[in-house]
């Protein structure tokens, strides 16, 4: 039986390495932080991902898995170290070239080396072989040298690591070969050989295809506001064409995914990427626009009180990596013409450098409640509580997804329409 060592034992390393686990190989995740290390050999995790815990503590138990801080012989090597950008959107492929140095002393002819990581396109013809060759071998033929780049879903990841279609990219055919044979012993959907260069972009790809698509809604969401036309409308009406499918605007992109990998093809072929470019500085664009639109509805207000609901880059996850939502608190937060108070209840206070309120507390004599993230719990709400406990039961919903009743006494504007967009004004208090 081979024996496989994972190297980066976060959100993608640690179920990779416990479904090899399961699936009967010996592992060995190595990870520079010792924390990590010590907890995964008492079979505890660090991270939240459903069915994780419980897989992790059964193949710690059984000895199939365990950890290091430094690597050692195997016969397949898979690196899953992070691969952020700078603060010039210059990707950052430190934590892969030390990841691939502290392997390459455990290396011998016929090993397998697999790349997880996203990386920019020629990364590993450009910065991982050579490393490998430094080392003393041929990349080209000593070693099978390929990267296999991921795309699961949080809180779906364990289903996705053996459904989903693996690319597989090797710097040769053979290896590519080689490495995709690692993957057909667990992943039950199709396993694609290709070549390295090949994977990286159709990964990076896949991202941007998503961004530059919701950069067209967030687009249209402009103009919108600009003509005075329902956005939501327009997608709805135009979705109805059978080959057309409009994304929905929104307050802006985050994540370390889709705010990220684009800017890898765009530092690689500036000239030739103005579309992508244009979307990314478009999706950047949204919290100001989001700001603007808070500023027109308060327009006549001293000290409008703000109920931000909604901090994490996504609905139904406690991540702030790249959130817009967070921007555009913090912006308002700065801004003194504000009373802002903030919630969400999938953020702990130690994420945040500000307090976070309850519900209740962030709409008390609110004037306005902006919903900056689709939790469930922002899908509906309870009118009658807004009533008694806000100033003005007025809503802004960049995300689209609030549900009300068609007799809401409620004022809600959408990001996609603003059609009917009038200051907030108080109620003259009576004598
Ligand atoms: N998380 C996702 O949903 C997802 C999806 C697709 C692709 N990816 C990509 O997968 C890669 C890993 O992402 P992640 O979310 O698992 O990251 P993560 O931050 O959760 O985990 C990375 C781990 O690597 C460790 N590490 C850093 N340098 C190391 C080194 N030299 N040697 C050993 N360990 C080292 C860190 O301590 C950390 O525990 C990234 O390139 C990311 O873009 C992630």
């Amino acid at each position: 039986m081979e024996k496989i060592c994972v190297i980066g034992l976060g959100y993608i390393g640690l179920p990779t390495a416990s479904v090899f686990a399961k699936a009967g190989y010996e592992v060995v995740g190595i990870d520079v932080n010792e924390k990590v290390v010590d907890s995964l050999n008492k079979g505890k995790i660090h991270i939240e991902e459903v069915g994780l815990p419980e897989l992790v503590e059964e193949v710690v138990s059984k000895g199939k898995l365990r950890a290091s801080v430094t690597a050692e012989k195997a016969d397949v090597f898979i690196i899953a170290v992070p691969t952020p950008i700078h603060d010039d959107y210059s990707a950052n492929v430190d934590y892969v070239i030390d990841a691939t140095k502290g392997i390459v002393p455990f290396l011998e002819k016929g090993s397998v080396v697999i790349v997880e990581s996203t990386i920019p396109p020629r990364t590993i013809d450009d910065v991982v072989a050579p490393i490998i060759k430094e080392a003393g071998f041929d990349p080209f033929n000593d070693v099978y040298l390929a990267h296999c780049p991921e795309r699961v879903l949080p809180g779906r990841i364990l289903i996705e690591l053996i459904e989903n279609t693996r690319i597989v990219g090797g710097l040769t055919p053979k290896a590519a070969k080689k490495a995709a044979d690692v993957y057909r012993a667990v992943v039950t959907g199709d396993v694609i050989e290709t070549e390295a260069v090949t994977a990286e972009m159709s990964k990076l790809m896949e991202n941007t295809f998503r961004d530059v698509n919701i950069a067209l809604a967030n687009e249209l969401a402009k103009i919108s506001a600009r003509l005075g036309v329902n956005a939501h409308h327009v997608i709805e009406l135009a979705n109805r064409h059978p080959r057309v499918n409009i994304h929905l605007p929104g307050p802006g992109v985050g994540g370390h995914c889709l705010a990220v990998d684009p800017y890898f093809i765009i530092e690689k072929a500036k000239e030739e990427s103005p579309l992508i470019t244009e979307s990314r500085r478009i999706n950047n664009s949204m919290p100001d626009f989001v700001v603007e639109q808070i500023d027109r509805m308060t327009a006549e207000l001293d000290k409008p009180a703000l109920a931000i609901c909604g901090l994490t880059y996504k609905g139904n996850i406690d991540d702030i990596r790249e959130s817009p939502a967070l921007e555009i608190a913090e912006k308002l937060r700065r801004d003194s013409r504000y009373d802002v108070r903030i919630h969400d209840p999938h953020v702990r206070d130690e994420q945040v450098s500000f307090p976070l309120a309850s519900f209740k507390e962030a709409t008390k004599d609110a004037h306005l409640l902006v919903i900056l993230v689709d939790h469930n719990e922002f899908k509906s709400v309870d009118e009658k509580l807004l009533l008694d406990n806000m100033k003005t039961p007025v809503i802004f919903d960049t995300r689209n997804c609030l549900k009300t009743a068609d007799d809401t006494n409620l004022t809600v504007y959408r990001i996609g329409d603003l059609t009917k967009l009038s200051a907030i004004q108080e109620e003259p208090v009576s004598e």
